[in-house]
């Protein structure tokens, strides 16, 4: 072990969902390992933090690890918006955070951690706007803060597979490809409701982005038109939202990508959600064909004692605890090498720090551009083409499925309407 690399202390603001399935238990199994040391979960609602230190799956597979929350037991709801700087303004600089807040939040709270020198992970969409992850990608790089975006499916070893071997050119030219991911129709009874409205977000931007952001990541392609038309309807609330989507993206090269999205996985069908990707490629008088059936991975249970569903596609990919030698059960699949592909990179960061501190600013910085480079983990700058499809794709929907452009040839890439 080098003796310069410590566990980093880390704060994850936001205790909702994602934070309970994915990201808590990722970051615990990362204190097993010593990447990360002291955990502190800030949250406005008392509830959602109470939820998660009440966790039956956290226990039983972490009776062996520990957290703190904010508000700590007993403590009331608080109406700050920016608690999250109380428990900042006492960790070190230079250590961990995770922000999983609704996505509207990220840029203002990704501003509010920059100003306490900390390494961020955020969840999916870094932020709203092209300009917004400029900004966020300056005032990092200038304060040697090192950002990750939380794309996940990037690390599922069928897409680590796809993008080598395409970058080897052994599928050849992509020409026309579909992918699809339809969340469960339970959804609409959620807190969706409430923010997944017609004017803030819509199916494609929610999980289509994961298919637009994976086909780029495979391919290297910009994304240069996009057109997207939605079906609307109403929640049990009566809003009004998208429910279903049909998006087309035409990429530098013409390559056409059909993306099907929506809020409509039946409750009852067999697996969580429904999901693949096919892409056709033209070689040299032949054609070349990526399939990944996303939805049924191979595995399948029935149960004979009643539960939520007793006949299942497991996936066995993304998420799953499993028995393992130590204590408890250990989380294991895409979504935790993930987490840990940002966290382990931190940490790195600052045990190049260590071993040389005189020089720390220009460490940071280097590993900053080296993990933009390399493209493995979505940096604001590497995966900006996200925000500007998202821009492009709002401005589509709105305007009826018109045909909107990225513009890449000025200065700046600029997202307007086609004429
Ligand atoms: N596949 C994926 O990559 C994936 C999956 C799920 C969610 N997400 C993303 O994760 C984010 C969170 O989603 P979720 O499903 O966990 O949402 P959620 O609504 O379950 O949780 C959000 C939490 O943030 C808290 N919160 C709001 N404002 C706050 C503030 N100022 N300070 C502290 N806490 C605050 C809320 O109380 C809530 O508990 C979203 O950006 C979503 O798009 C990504």
């Amino acid at each position: 072990m080098n003796e310069n690399k410590q566990a980093l202390d880390l704060t994850i603001i936001g205790a909702g969902m994602i934070v309970n399935d994915l990201l808590l238990p990722a970051a615990l199994q990362m204190r097993r390992e010593g990447v990360i040391g002291h955990i502190t979960v800030v949250d406005m609602r008392s509830s959602a933090v109470a939820a998660l230190r009440d966790s039956e799956s956290i226990k039983r597979c972490f009776p062996d690890q520990s957290f703190d929350t904010c508000p700590a037991p007993g403590e009331p709801d608080s109406t700050d918006p920016e608690l999250y700087k109380k428990v900042l303004a006492k960790q070190k600089p230079y250590q961990m955070v995770i922000i999983a807040l609704p996505d509207q939040l990220h840029y203002p709270v990704l501003k509010g951690v920059l100003e306490f020198n900390q390494h961020v992970l955020c969840v999916k969409p870094l932020v709203l706007k092209y300009d917004q992850a400029m900004e966020i990608e300056k005032e990092a790089r200038e304060r040697g803060c090192f950002v990750g975006v939380e794309y996940h499916k990037r690390f599922d070893r069928r897409n680590l597979i796809a993008r080598k071997t395409c970058r080897e050119g052994l599928f050849g030219e992509f020409a026309l490809g579909e992918a699809r991911l339809l969340e469960p129709y339970y959804y609409r009874h959620s807190n969706f409701q409430n923010w997944f409205t017609c004017e803030n977000t819509d199916p494609f931007v929610y999980v289509g982005c994961h298919y637009v952001d994976l086909v780029c990541f495979i391919t290297g392609l910009k994304p240069v038109e996009i057109t997207v038309s939605g079906r609307k309807g109403n929640f049990p609330n009566g809003k009004e939202a998208y429910m279903w989507t049909n998006g087309r993206v035409i990429f530098e090269n013409g390559a056409i990508l059909s993306v099907n999205n929506g809020l409509g996985y039946p409750n009852e069908a067999g697996g969580g959600n429904d999901q693949g990707l096919i892409m056709y490629f033209e070689g040299d008088d032949r054609s070349g064909l990526l399939d990944h059936d996303d939805h049924v991975r191979g595995v399948e249970h029935c149960y004979t004692v009643k539960c939520d569903k007793s006949f299942a596609y497991i996936n066995p990919d993304f998420m799953r605890e499993v028995p393992y030698p130590g204590p408890g059960l250990k989380p294991i699949g895409y979504g935790v090498d993930s987490v840990t592909a940002s966290l382990t990179m931190a940490q790195e960061i600052e045990c190049r720090v260590a071993a040389d501190p005189a020089n720390a600013l220009a460490i940071r910085q280097a590993a900053i551009r080296e993990v933009n480079e390399k493209g493995l983990i979505a940096t604001p700058e590497n995966s900006s083409y996200n925000e500007l499809v998202q821009e492009a794709a709002r401005l589509s929907i709105t305007n009826g499925g018109a045909l909107a452009e990225i513009d890449y040839s000025g200065e700046k890439p600029v997202v307007r309407l086609k004429k």
